[in-house]
C-alpha cells in the first residue's frame, strides 16, 4: 500500500496568511498542519508516502520532512503546478503507485478518535477496490455526500449538492486499487473546472466496486480549510492536548511506538528541540517505562507486531 498527501491547492480561503506560505505548513496549535494527515498514513503502517505541493512549496516540505528516514518511513515529492482537482494526485503519482493500492489524505484533514488505527488498518486489509469514509456532519452541502441503504451499500454520491440525500459527508481519506490511475486519466473536468474525485468514486459506485465505512460518533473529523475551521482545529488539539497530556499527531513518537526508530534516536531529537514543549514531549517519552502502556492507552486497540521498545 502506497501513500499519498495532497498538499497543493491554492489556499486562497485562508489569504492572505497563505498569500505566500502553502496551507498546509500553517500551525494548527503546536505543529505544522501537514503532520496530522501524515500521522493518520503512519498509523495505518504506510511506509512509503509521496507529498505533493506546488512548485514553490516542494522544497519547504523537503526542509520539513526530508526523506522520510528519521522516521523510518521514505518520503517522495512531486509537484502539481496548478489546482487541477483531487485526482489528479493520481496522475502524477502514475509511478509511484505502479500495481499497488493506495491511500489518499487530503492535506487539511484532520482525523482523532479512538480506535482508528485499528479500523483503518482493517480497512485497508479488507479493502478490494475502492473505500471511502463517511462520517455525519451538519452543513453536507460543503462537501461531497454518499448516500448509502441500511446495509451501507452506497447509493450515491455527490459533490456539494444543493440539496443533499444523507447528512453524510465523504472525508478526505480515499483507498483505492491502482487502476484509481486510469480512471483519473479518464476524467472531465467539471463546471468549477476542477478534476473531481467525486467523479472517481462515482465511477468505482458505477462498476459495483464502491465501499463506505463510516465514522461514528466518537471521532473528530475536522477539514482546516477556512480561518474559522483552523482555529477551531487549533482549539480542539489544544484542549486534547492539554487535558491527556497525550500529543495528537506526533510523528516521532508513532516512528517509536511503531518500532521504527530506537529510544535512542527519539532522545536526540528531543535534544535537538529541547527548547520547546514538542521536544520537553519526545524527552519524556524516551524517559517512560512501560511504553506499551502508553501506548494502548493512546488508541485502545494495541496494534499487531508492535515493537517493545522498552
Ligand atoms: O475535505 C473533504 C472534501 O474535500 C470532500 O468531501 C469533497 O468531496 C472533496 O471535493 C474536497 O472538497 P473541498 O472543497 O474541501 O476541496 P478543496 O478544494 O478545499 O481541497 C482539499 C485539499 O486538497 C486541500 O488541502 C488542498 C488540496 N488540493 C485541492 C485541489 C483541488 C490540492 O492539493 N490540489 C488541488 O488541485
Amino acid at each position: 500500500m502506497k501513500g499519498i498527501i495532497l498538499a497543493g491547492g491554492s489556499g486562497t480561503r485562508l489569504s492572505p496568511s497563505t498569500d505566500s506560505i502553502n496551507k498546509h505548513l500553517l500551525a494548527v496549535f503546536d505543529k505544522p498542519m501537514i503532520y496530522y494527515p501524515l500521522s493518520i498514513l503512519m498509523l495505518a503502517g504506510i511506509k512509503e508516502v509521496m507529498i505533493i505541493s506546488t512548485p514553490e512549496d516542494k522544497p519547504r516540505f523537503e526542509k520539513l520532512l526530508g526523506d522520510g528516514s528519521s522516521l523510518g518511513i521514505t518520503l517522495t515529492y512531486r509537484v502539481q503546478t496548478e489546482p487541477n482537482g483531487i485526482p489528479e494526485a493520481f496522475i502524477i503519482g502514475e509511478d509511484f503507485i505502479g500495481n499497488d493500492d493506495v491511500t489518499l489524505i487530503l492535506g487539511d484533514n484532520i482525523f482523532y478518535g479512538q480506535g482508528f488505527t485499528n479500523l483503518l488498518r482493517k480497512a485497508i486489509n479488507h479493502h478490494e477496490h475502492a473505500t471511502i469514509f463517511g462520517y455525519r456532519v451538519k452543513d453536507p452541502r460543503r462537501f461531497g455526500v454518499v448516500e448509502f441503504d441500511s446495509n451501507q451499500k452506497v447509493v450515491s454520491l455527490e459533490e456539494k449538492p444543493d440539496d443533499p440525500k444523507s447528512d453524510f459527508a465523504v472525508t478526505g481519506l480515499y483507498i483505492y486499487d491502482h487502476k484509481v490511475v486510469d480512471i483519473a486519466k479518464r476524467l472531465n473536468f467539471s463546471q468549477r473546472g476542477e478534476l473531481e474525485i467525486t467523479d472517481v468514486n462515482k465511477e468505482y459506485l458505477k462498476r459495483n466496486k464502491m465501499h463506505v465505512q463510516l465514522l461514528g460518533r466518537g471521532f473528530a473529523w475536522l477539514d482546516a480549510g477556512t480561518h474559522d475551521a483552523l482555529f477551531e482545529a487549533a482549539e480542539f488539539v489544544k484542549n486534547i492536548q492539554q487535558r491527556q497530556g497525550f500529543k495528537l499527531a506526533c510523528l516521532e513518537e508513532i516512528a517509536f511506538y511503531l518500532g521504527y526508530i530506537t529510544k535512542e534516536e527519539l532522545r536526540e531529537k528531543g535534544e535537538a528541540m529541547k527548547k520547546t514543549d514538542y521536544g520537553q514531549y519526545l524527552l519524556e517519552i524516551a524517559q517512560r517505562k512501560h511504553t506499551q502502556q502508553y501506548w494502548d492507552s493512546i488508541d485502545q486497540n494495541p496494534i499487531l507486531g508492535l515493537v517493545q521498545n522498552d
